[in-house]
C-alpha cells in the first residue's frame, strides 16, 4: 500500500468510518467552495478554460506571485508528473522515507530514483550526504513539511539547499502539499522565485480538503511553468474544480489560519494522548503524526478497521512494522480514536500476542 485513504477501494461507507490514513483538512471543505463547484455542475456540457484564467489570477493574487508562474493540474501528483517529463532529469534525488509518489513517477518515466536516509529518531537530513550525492542534471525534491516524518524544513536549510542545487547544476522541486497546514507557519519557498531551477507544488487536495477534485498547481519561472504545462493534457481542470479551487483562493482566509490554529491544538492533544498510551510519536508541526507503536502497526490497522477507524501503515516508506502515521483530526473524531486504540491494545494483549518493540 503507497497511499492511506482507501476507503472507497475497501468498498467502505465513508459516513462510517474515521478516516485518519489520509492527512487532509479535517476542517473543509469550505462551504462556499462547495456550492460554488455545485453551481458549475451546470456547464459541464462546455469545454473548460485551458488556461484557467479566472483560477490563475486569483491563485496569483493570493500567493502575490505573477500569474504567469503558475499552471494547474488534476492534484499535485499529475502537475509532479508533467514536471518530471518536463524535465527529464538524469537522476531524482529524494530523502527517504518520504511521499511515495517521488519514486512512482520515476519508474513511470524511466529517470532513476536516489534516496538519502533520514535516520530515527528525528530524521533530520544530512545536508553533507546531499551535498556528495547531488550532482549536475538531477532534480531533487524535497517535500515541506516531510511526510511521513512531520518534520519541516527551517529558512536556513532551505537556502543551502537551494545553494547547492545552484552550484551542482541541479533543479530543487518543493512538494509544500502541506505548508499550509503546518503551526508555526514552515517556511515556503515561494519567496526565492522565479529563480529557474526551483519548482513549487501545491495542492488544494490537502488545504481545502478536496481530494475528490483533483486540483494541484507546479509554481516556478514562467519558462518552466510552460514546459510543464506543454506536459500536461489541454483540460488538465475540470469546470467543478476550477470553481472550488477560485472560490478557495479569493477566500482563503480566515479558513486557513483557523485550520492551522485548530490543527495545532488538536496535535498537542493527540500527543499527549499516544504517549499516554506506550506510543513514541515524532515531534514535528503538520497535519500528521509519524508514530512508533506498541504493538505492530499491521495488527492495529487490522484491530482499528474492524472499529471503522483507518491508519497508515508504513512499511511503503521503508519503516518497520513498528510504526504508523495518523491524521490530525477534529476532537470529535481524535476521542474516537483514541477510545477505538486503547480497545484494539486491550484486545491484542488478550490475544496474548508477544509484541514488543
Ligand atoms: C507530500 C504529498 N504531495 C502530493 C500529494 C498528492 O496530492 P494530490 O492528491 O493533490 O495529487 C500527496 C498525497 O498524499 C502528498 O502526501
Amino acid at each position: 500500500m503507497i497511499h492511506g485513504g482507501l476507503v472507497r477501494w475497501l468498498h467502505l461507507d465513508p459516513k462510517e468510518v474515521l478516516d485518519f490514513s489520509s492527512n487532509v483538512n479535517p476542517f473543509g471543505p469550505p462551504k462556499g467552495a462547495v456550492k460554488a463547484a455545485r453551481e458549475a455542475l451546470s456547464y459541464t456540457h462546455i469545454y473548460p478554460d485551458r488556461e484557467q484564467a479566472r483560477l490563475r489570477r486569483a491563485f496569483a493574487r493570493w500567493l502575490g506571485i505573477d500569474e504567469s508562474a503558475v499552471c494547474f493540474g488534476n492534484g499535485a501528483s499529475d502537475v509532479m508528473g508533467a514536471a518530471i517529463m518536463a524535465f527529464r532529469p538524469g537522476r531524482i534525488v529524494t530523502f527517504s522515507p518520504t511521499f511515495g509518489e517521488y519514486r512512482q513517477w520515476g519508474e513511470r518515466l524511466r529517470v532513476p530514483t536516489r534516496e538519502i536516509p533520514l535516520v530515527a529518531p528525528n530524521f533530520a537530513p544530512s545536508l553533507g550526504d546531499l551535498e556528495s550525492t547531488l550532482s549536475h542534471g538531477d532534480l531533487l525534491v524535497i517535500c515541506q513539511p516531510n511526510n511521513p516524518t512531520g518534520r519541516v524544513w527551517t529558512q536556513e536549510e532551505m537556502e543551502q539547499v537551494l545553494e547547492l542545487c545552484s552550484r551542482q547544476g541541479a533543479i530543487l522541486m518543493v512538494d509544500e502539499c502541506f505548508v499550509n497546514l503546518t503551526w508555526p507557519p514552515a517556511p515556503s519557498a515561494i519567496e526565492h522565485l522565479p529563480r529557474g531551477n526551483l519548482l513549487i507544488l501545491r495542492a488544494f487536495t490537502k488545504d481545502f480538503s478536496a481530494p475528490g477534485l483533483r486540483i494541484g498547481a507546479a509554481l516556478g519561472h514562467p519558462d518552466a511553468v510552460a514546459r510543464i504545462r506543454h506536459c500536461l493534457q489541454p483540460w488538465p481542470i475540470n469546470c467543478a474544480g476550477e470553481a472550488f479551487a477560485t472560490w478557495c483562493c479569493e477566500n482563503p482566509e480566515p479558513f486557513i489560519s483557523d485550520s492551522r490554529h485548530r490543527l495545532a491544538k488538536e496535535r498537542k492533544y493527540m500527543m499527549r494522548n499516544l504517549r499516554r498510551l506506550g506510543f513514541q510519536p515524532v515531534e514535528g508541526d503538520s497535519n500528521f503524526i509519524l508514530t512508533r507503536c506498541p504493538v505492530p502497526a499491521w495488527a492495529l490497522a487490522k484491530e482499528l478497521l474492524k472499529r471503522r477507524i483507518l491508519i497508515r501503515t508504513c512499511r511503503s516508506f521503508g519503516l518497520g512494522d513498528d510504526h504508523a502515521r495518523l491524521a490530525v483530526k477534529d476532537r470529535r473524531s481524535n476521542r474516537a480514536l483514541f477510545n477505538a486504540l486503547e480497545d484494539a491494545l486491550r484486545a491484542l494483549m488478550d490475544k496474548d500476542l508477544e509484541y514488543g518493540i
